[in-house]
């Protein structure tokens, strides 16, 4: 950060899963008070959901919005990321760091909760690493001043939508990013009372065929743009497997019922 300036204030803003009543006030808050809008998106040439979702409750055409692209491929934690998700994160990570070494604050808007599967925690991650790059040794205390705004999450409308619980009682809900090839996910289903697939509009047929072999197929819901223009809920989910879906699908399965039906 530049000697003397009081650098600028990262707000990682959660702005829901669509619909825009879903935002918070404090979300909305931050968005209006905040000039300058990072935005991520997955394509060059797509629009950012995020940035759609909050410009329906504050007008962006006053701000200054800056879209970045962060390619959409798979993160293994601990494990070497892709060149070009890493050059995403690096460059999102630089345009942050300008403008807060500006004394500008910058907002980030992103989908559902930052907390659950957002990349903003990606930016936020690359950007205290360029900042200790850096630093001399001496100053590798300083931090940026960043605020989370937490945002409903996509599974949480979604078990609105079907006026269905996520956990219940002593349930175990597990959460899975189901675009991964993974065999936990076998066991996962196997020992929760409830999961909750997130990621799944590709790997459906996959999913299927795993859920119709443990039996849990008919315990199983897809909504698809929850909340959202174009939203479906297919409860018998055979009839999602040959559709393309929206990548905003999740698929949530519950074992029990709150009493023993006879
Ligand atoms: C990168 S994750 C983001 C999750 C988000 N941070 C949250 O708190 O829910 C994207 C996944 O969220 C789910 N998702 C997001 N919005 C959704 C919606 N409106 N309807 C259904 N699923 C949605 C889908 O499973 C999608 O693949």
């Amino acid at each position: 950060m530049k000697q003397g300036k009081q650098q600028g204030h990262l707000y990682l803003v959660g702005v829901g899963p669509g619909d825009p009543e879903l935002m918070t006030y404090k979300a909305v808050r931050v968005l209006e008070q905040t000039q300058v809008w990072v935005v991520p998106k997955a394509k060059a040439n797509g629009a950012s959901s995020a940035l759609e979702i909050a410009s329906a409750m504050v007008d962006a055409v006053a701000k200054e919005v800056l879209e970045v692209r962060f390619p959409m491929k798979k993160i293994r934690l601990g494990q070497d990321h892709d060149p070009e998700v890493q050059q995403g994160w690096q460059e999102a990570a630089k345009i942050v760091l300008a403008r807060l070494a500006q004394g500008e604050d910058v907002a980030f808007p992103t989908l559902g909760d930052p907390g659950l599967y957002s990349t903003s925690f990606y930016l936020l991650n690359t950007l205290e690493e360029m900042l200790v790059q850096s630093q001399h040794k001496q100053q590798r205390q300083q931090r940026i001043p960043v605020a989370i705004i937490p945002g409903v999450t996509a599974m949480s409308a979604c078990s609105a939508q079907l006026h269905d619980p996520l956990g219940l009682g002593d349930d175990v809900l597990s959460v899975v990013p189901a675009a991964f090839d993974d065999v936990r996910l076998r066991d996962i289903l196997l020992q929760s009372d409830a999961v909750v697939l997130m990621k799944v509009f590709r790997r459906l047929p996959a999913v299927i065929a795993l859920l119709d072999e443990l039996g849990l197929t008919d315990k199983a819901v897809l909504l698809e743009r929850c909340g959202m223009d174009g939203q479906r809920v297919y409860t018998d989910i055979r009839k999602a497997a040959d559709k393309e879906l929206h990548y905003f699908s999740t698929l949530l399965i519950r074992k029990k019922q709150i009493s023993k039906v006879v």
